[in-house]
């Protein structure tokens, strides 16, 4: 590819320190670390992460004197690059790490070598023309076709090996099937040697992203060489019949309606491109993947009982250990990131496995944790504009690959073993993947049916439905004061410790199988790992989730349990005064945030409103820890709490959070409002929903702009905007889908929205800068979304 002008590395710090330093000042950019920090090795290679973490930590951006290269290590910094593609330019995502020697360019010049823009390293306006042109063959709808492809290959692959009770996966299953599908999708003849194959991607990544001894460079330009002139020839052959399968073939037709975008020289780069593209990540992935969950044992066996836990747990392997070590970007305007000025024309590293690992984002983010709420906003596959336009057919194929082996072979163990890396700046995984088992104790020798049945592929993200935590009910107390009231104590059904939650968090318990799941909050104590707690109220209006959980969750007895997740947050701003205010059982989120306040030493009353005292659950715990910030406003003696005179001083300083009946929260909301509270001063848990349901005969249809991903979709009255992203490939999880939950919620940048949620207070409801996508929808107009 003709390369953007190219200043030899900087050896010295780049960054002018001409002026006497500021105490705000960031670190120099260029220390020791910076010096020696090497991608070409093994260690960045087994775990970019932890290579940088140092740089994560302290200082998030430094420059490679090695590399010539600004490196980028915080998940804020490195999303807010992939979603600006006009600062932040693709077009040195495929170029050579280092600049090619003479002879290699001549090498390379003799094969009529002439890579240059794609897809993944072309810049706007005409990436996106070309992108909305060539879509369509990746829509969920359109992928469904391939699946029993995928199918056939994976079961032959296992076939082929599974008497044998050992195997290297990596050469016989993560290598050979994507590359198989990848053919296939593309419309290309699978009559290729898959050795060459793999020879010529080998040789494209080292030459893209590698770095090469000189006798290594000449080799690498041939097989370059011979690889560029292989892809020519199956385009000419393709050429040739322009009606037949695969997504080339329609790139082909595609060019005839548009031909200033799908030009040549696209078509004979991304035919060379893509045949990488489309399979090395999703080897690496499924490689990765297969020996994270090996690796740890007790994940492996739980995916093995429970398939349906196999896309969130996809989706955490590529999180935690995804195939992308880093992604490239070159700046064309002077910009200042994380503090540090980079001029245009810089290169940037972005490491994207460091930004999944950045615990600004993910919590805990080195634990392996299958039922991460926010896992879907991993960055394996790059965001915004340029977002791999593949990742569903990865995804289905990691599916299949790990649902097969998880049936077929469950008992398979990981060999103690090197492993094997070609070193680039790109692609992570293993070349080896070594697995053994005892075949006599394959599952189909005993039940030959194991070999047909099939767990459906999901094909998105990973729903929240789906990421079950297996507990166990510890005690069951009904509170000796109220028995409508139960208090579960809940650990894991397998003793491991659970996920820390915050001030606010709930969790959602599903009923058995009744189909019913019910929201509670957590209250017990927010350092104890291995417990939570919750207070159920039996509700005898309900439609039975809370009559269940009074029946069923008795000690001993096993739960189902999703979450922890958390709309309810404790501001931790600055504000320092707290008023906290509970109705009834809608004690529980706040006595958390009470917990976390006196921790914190943070000035707060808690306000407590209850018929009675017996029925004040959890008052002496309160008492005893809080003292006179326990305020009790008791019906029974006449005390009920006036929040007129309460709230009557609106203060700058202060958050208001309430969690109650209905008729609370509504007495709440209008003291606040009369006293001329500011619109974010009160902060509100619901736990019902009764807005509106979609009903296609009163809906008007709209449109929404997804400003990052550069689409407009439109959404029929008989749609959510939730399913109308889905079926166009955006991510976007949910649960609940009837805006009870707030997984689904999207930024909003634009637009007049009719909220039909519950999840947000009437003040972040007049900001207008965020909606529900499962039910929320456009009153007039369109909608602008910050997707
Ligand atoms: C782009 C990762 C599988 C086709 C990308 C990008 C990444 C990525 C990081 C660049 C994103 C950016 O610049 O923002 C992955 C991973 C995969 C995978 C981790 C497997 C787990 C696939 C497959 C295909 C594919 C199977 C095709 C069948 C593409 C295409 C682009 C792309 C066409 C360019 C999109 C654009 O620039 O508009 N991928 N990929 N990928 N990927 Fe993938
Ligand atoms: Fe629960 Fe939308 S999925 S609020």
């Amino acid at each position: 590819m003709p390369e953007p002008s190219r200043p030899s590395a900087t050896r010295a710090c780049p960054v002018a320190h001409d002026h006497e330093p500021q105490a705000d000042a960031p670190a120099c950019p260029f220390d020791e670390r910076a010096t020696a920090f090497d991608p070409y090795t093994d260690a960045y290679m087994a775990n970019p992460s932890e290579l940088v973490r140092w740089s994560r930590e302290e200082q998030p951006v430094f420059y490679s004197p090695r590399l010539g290269y600004w490196v980028l290590t915080r998940y804020e910094s490195i999303k807010a690059v992939f979603r600006d593609p006009h600062t932040y330019s693709p077009s040195i995502a495929l170029e050579s790490t280092e600049p090619p020697t003479e002879e290699a360019l001549a090498i390379l010049k003799s094969y009529g070598y002439a890579l240059n823009r794609t897809l993944v390293n072309e810049d706007e306006p005409m990436h996106m023309a070309r992108r909305r042109a060539l879509m369509a063959p990746f829509t969920p709808e359109h992928l469904r076709q391939h699946e029993p492809m995928v199918r056939r290959l994976v079961s032959e692959a296992i076939d082929g090996f599974i008497d044998a009770g050992e195997a290297d996966l990596f050469r016989r299953l993560t290598w050979h099937v994507p590359f198989s599908v990848a053919l296939h999708f593309l419309g290309i003849d699978d009559d290729e040697d898959h050795e060459k194959m793999h020879e010529f991607a080998i040789a494209h990544t080292k030459n893209a992203f590698g770095r090469a001894t000189p006798e290594e460079r000449i080799e690498v330009a041939h097989t370059v060489g011979k690889f560029w002139q292989l892809s020519g020839e199956i385009l000419e052959k393709m050429r040739r019949t322009p009606e037949g399968p695969g997504w080339m073939r329609y790139s082909i037709r595609q060019q005839k309606h548009h031909p200033e975008v799908v030009t040549d020289s696209y078509l004979h780069s991304m035919m060379m491109a893509i045949i990488v593209a489309a399979h090395e990540s999703t080897s690496f992935a499924a490689a990765n993947a297969i020996r994270l969950l090996l690796e740890h044992r007790s994940v492996w066996d739980e995916i093995c009982e429970d398939p349906s836990l196999i896309s969130p747990a996809i989706e955490e392997c590529l999180r935690h250990d995804g195939p992308i070590a880093s992604w490239r970007r070159r700046t064309t305007r002077d910009v200042v990131i994380e503090g540090v000025p980079i001029p245009a024309g810089a290169r940037l590293l972005l490491v994207v496995h460091s930004a999944n690992h950045d615990a600004r984002q993910f919590s805990d983010p080195d634990l392996f944790d299958i039922r991460r709420s926010n896992v879907i906003d991993q960055l394996s596959f790059g965001f915004g504009v340029h977002q791999c336009l593949g990742k569903n057919i990865a995804r289905m194929e990691m599916q299949i690959m790990i649902g097969e082996l998880t049936r077929r072979l469950p008992h398979m163990q990981l060999v103690p073993q090197e492993f094997d890396y070609v070193h680039n700046l790109a692609f992570r995984g293993p070349q080896n993947l070594h697995v053994r088992w005892n075949p006599a104790h394959n599952p189909e020798r005993r039940d030959p049916d194991v070999r047909h049945w099939a767990q459906a592929v999901h094909l998105g993200g990973p729903m929240a439905s789906a990421m079950v935590r297996k507990l166990r009910v510890l005690a069951a107390d009904t509170l000796a004061t109220d028995p409508d009231i139960v208090r579960l104590r809940l650990v894991a059904a397998d003793g491991s410790a659970l996920p820390r939650w915050t001030p606010g968090a709930h969790i959602d318990i599903e009923c058995g199988d009744t189909g019913l799941s019910r929201q509670y909050s957590l209250c017990g104590d927010l350092d104890n790992v291995h417990e939570w707690e919750v207070a159920v109220q039996h509700d005898a209006a309900s439609r039975g989730g809370s009559a269940w959980i009074h029946r069923y969750a008795t000690a001993g007895a096993p739960l189902r349990v999703r979450g922890p997740r958390n709309h309810f947050h404790l501001d931790e701003d600055g504000r320092q005064r707290l008023i906290l205010i509970a109705g009834g059982i809608g004690i529980t989120p706040v006595m958390a945030m009470a917990q976390r306040a006196r921790a914190t030493g943070r000035d707060y009353v808690l306000h407590y409103s209850a018929a009675s005292r017996t029925r004040a659950a959890y008052a002496d715990a309160l008492q005893a820890l809080h003292g006179e910030r326990l305020q009790l406003h008791l019906s029974d003696a006449g005390r009920r709490c006036d929040f007129a005179a309460l709230l009557a001083q609106p203060r700058a300083d202060t958050h208001i959070y309430a969690c109650g009946p209905q008729r609370l929260l509504d007495a709440l909301q209008q003291a606040v409002a009369r006293a001329g509270w500011p619109a974010d001063a009160l902060h509100v848990e619901h736990f019902e929903n009764n807005a509106p349901k979609l009903d296609p005969a009163h809906e008007r249809a709209f449109e929404v702009e997804l400003r990052t991903a550069g689409l407009t979709l439109h959404v029929p009255a008989d749609r959510t905007v939730l399913e109308v992203l889905h079926a166009h490939n955006v991510d976007v999880q949910s649960d609940c889908e009837e805006g009870l939950c707030g997984t689904c919620e999207v930024a909003v940048a634009e637009g007049d929205i009719e909220h039909r949620d519950s999840v947000l207070s009437p003040a972040e409801r007049a900001k207008g800068d965020r909606m529900m996508s499962c039910c929320s929808r456009a009153r007039t107009g369109r909608l602008v979304l910050d997707l």
